[in-house]
């Protein structure tokens, strides 16, 4: 089919141009016919232009008009004219001016699409991801893909300018055990082999290093197979980097200089720095999370030594076993009916506690079931510890330290909500989060896991108990917090392979399957490896936070389902049975 280039996009036409004959190309947003007049909004990515068509204008440009609907692929020429006194639109920036058409080519039809093309819709998630493609055309998409694409090209200068290189790493790899379940791929040419997608480029970019790159980024895809959330997909995207010849410090100033860049570039605000830091035990007991957002206030506080000669059974138990006892204060809200807390107790008994204690503070009281277990001193020192007033609303957890903690700071952000304290305007909350353990204890397996991942670097000071006592281990690794979110984490890394041995050693796993596993990286680290470190971000939740979405779902442009289902293509899909029998594969 002919038809004549666009000499403007439908973004583009202002009142200078009143006068000019122009070429636009676009999607019909919406038409209106009023009898004698039809008006079209015109759109491409770059906005909308009101196209008019009528009779004594020309006549069979009007009558052609008459076919257009909602979708349609459309070439228009015509005369941009101003238009008439109190019909401007100050909502558009071409709101001024509109296209009187003298040409119309359709270029293509379009079925009703099963949604409106707009800003907001009330149609089901389903329904989008099916018809993605359409999904996208929305402005709100589409401003969504552009800030993403910005977060890539501001990230690619930035690295550029800091001396780092972009190197591709493979995407298929050797399945290595740790971390999530790997996605595996069936090779044909090796018979019961198969490679696994990577769930980040890790060993690669220290092999990097080995190599003598020095520095290194890359904006790359990861696959983790592991349950999904609104802030986890199968396939995601991180930026990733390492870097020779540093410890935390320097990878903090080149991360913080990112981050300042990212704001200023995309949000236009000024990140003041250096950011704060938290270590993990702070945050877990301040805040009840490794991600906490300091959005507000609201914390938590200790209160092991309030009750260090407790009677009540309840108490002294958490203490005997080493144990907490944590605190949080609700300002104002002693008035909570007896309604109200039982949706808070069922709202903590279902994050896992056994109960949850609460107390109404009194003038020099308190009053609670359990107040009458308390000492007068306890209550005091309660009261003090919290910094209670009358009026104000007291809850208590016990139990074992960091599942208590959580589930503490899971109703601390239940709180936040319910007072509504996360203001529309507040900073962005940005925050390091240091000092992990190295290690994390699997009741279920009775076994070590490496809190971060294998090649994580214990503190110097911490190597001497990797096999006496894992547990007292602090890692050299670090995350980088955003209003409540890990948007990136990393470490320094072991660089020698005795130390990775060791650290194999402690996860349980022996020294020939390290050796299948890992043996090229222990190799590599036995021709000269420099001490490295480094991080990767999420870029998916930092596009979406940036955006102010609230899945990462809505900052892909084709992502999956909750159930991992691409609703669109319709994968995970069967394949021919010839397909099997090439990759030696059978059914079962
Ligand atoms: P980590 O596993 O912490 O570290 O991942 C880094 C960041 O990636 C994001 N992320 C995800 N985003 C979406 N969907 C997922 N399923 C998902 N999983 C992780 C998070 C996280 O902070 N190799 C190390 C980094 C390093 O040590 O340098 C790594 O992958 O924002």
């Amino acid at each position: 089919m002919k038809f004549n280039h666009r000499t403007h996009t439908c973004g583009a036409l202002r009142e200078e141009n009143i006068g000019s004959h122009v070429v636009l190309n676009g999607w019909v947003n919406i038409r209106r016919d009023l009898g004698g007049v039809i008006f079209i909004d015109l759109r491409d990515r770059y906005g909308i232009t009101q196209v008019v068509f009528e009779p004594h204008y020309n006549l069979e440009a009007h009558e052609l008009g008459k076919k257009l609907r909602s979708e349609f692929v459309v070439s228009i020429e015509g005369n941009v004219r101003k238009r008439p006194e109190g019909t401007e639109n100050p909502l558009l920036d071409t709101g001024n001016i509109d296209v009187m058409v003298d040409k119309l080519i359709i270029l293509n039809h379009a079925d009703t699409p099963p949604f409106p093309i707009e800003e907001s819709i009330d149609v089901s998630e389903d329904t989008r991801l099916k018809y993605r493609y359409l999904d996208l055309r929305r402005p709100k998409m589409q401003r969504n893909m552009m800030l993403r694409h910005k977060l890539y090209q501001s990230t690619r200068r930035y690295f550029d300018a800091m001396d780092f290189i972009e190197i591709e790493t493979p995407v298929l790899m050797k399945s290595t055990p740790e971390g999530a379940r790997d996605f595996i791929v069936p090779s044909r040419m090796h018979k019961g082999k198969f490679y696994a997608l990577p769930q980040s480029p890790q060993q690669y970019k220290q092999l990097l290093m080995v190599s003598g790159f020095d520095r290194y980024f890359q904006i790359v895809k990861c696959f983790r197979d592991e349950d999904l959330r609104a802030d986890r997909q199968p396939e995601f995207t991180q930026i990733d980097l390492e870097m020779s010849f540093v410890d935390v410090d320097d990878v903090f100033v080149i991360m913080e200089g990112l981050m300042k860049q990212l704001f200023k570039e995309l949000k236009g605000y000024d990140v003041d720095l250096p950011l704060p830091r938290l270590s993990y035990e702070e945050a877990m007991e301040r805040y009840g999370s490794d991600k906490p957002d300091l959005r507000f206030g609201l914390e938590m506080v200790t209160l092991n030594d309030v009750f260090a000669n407790a009677e009540f059974r309840v108490f002294k138990d958490a203490l005997n076993s080493k144990g907490i006892i944590t605190g949080l204060l609700a300002k104002g809200c002693g008035d909570y009916t007896r309604n109200q807390l039982d949706v808070l107790t069922d709202f903590a008994k279902k994050q896992g506690a056994g109960g949850l204690i609460w107390m109404r503070v009194k003038e020099n009281d308190l009053e609670a079931p359990i107040a009458k277990f308390l000492s007068d001193d306890e209550k005091k020192g309660l009261i003090e510890k919290l910094n209670a007033e009358p009026g104000d609303l007291l809850f208590m957890l016990t139990g074992p330290k960091t599942k208590t903690l959580n589930i503490m700071g899971h109703l601390r952000l239940e709180m936040a909500r319910r007072l509504e304290l996360i203001k529309h305007d507040a900073k962005p909350a940005l925050l390091w989060v240091t000092d992990f353990p190295l290690f994390e204890w699997d009741e279920e397996t009775g076994r070590y896991y490496a809190m971060h991942h294998p090649f994580t670097a214990p503190r110097v000071e911490d190597e001497q108990y990797m096999e006496s006592d894992p547990g007292r281990v602090y890692a050299r690794a670090y995350d980088l917090v955003l209003d409540g979110n890990e948007i990136a984490g990393g470490s320094i890394r072991i660089h020698n392979s005795e130390l990775q041995a060791k650290m194999f050693k402690a996860l349980g796993i022996s020294d020939e399957e390290a050796a299948e596993k890992f043996g090229f990286l222990m190799n590599a680290f036995k021709f000269g490896a420099p001490p490295h470190g480094g991080m990767a971000f999420g870029l998916d939740r930092l596009s979406m936070l940036f955006s102010g979405e609230s899945s990462i779902r809505d900052v892909i442009a084709f992502p999956k389902t909750s159930s991992g289902m691409s609703l669109m293509d319709e994968s995970p899909s069967t394949v021919d049975e010839h397909q099997l029998k090439e990759l030696h594969i059978k059914l079962r």
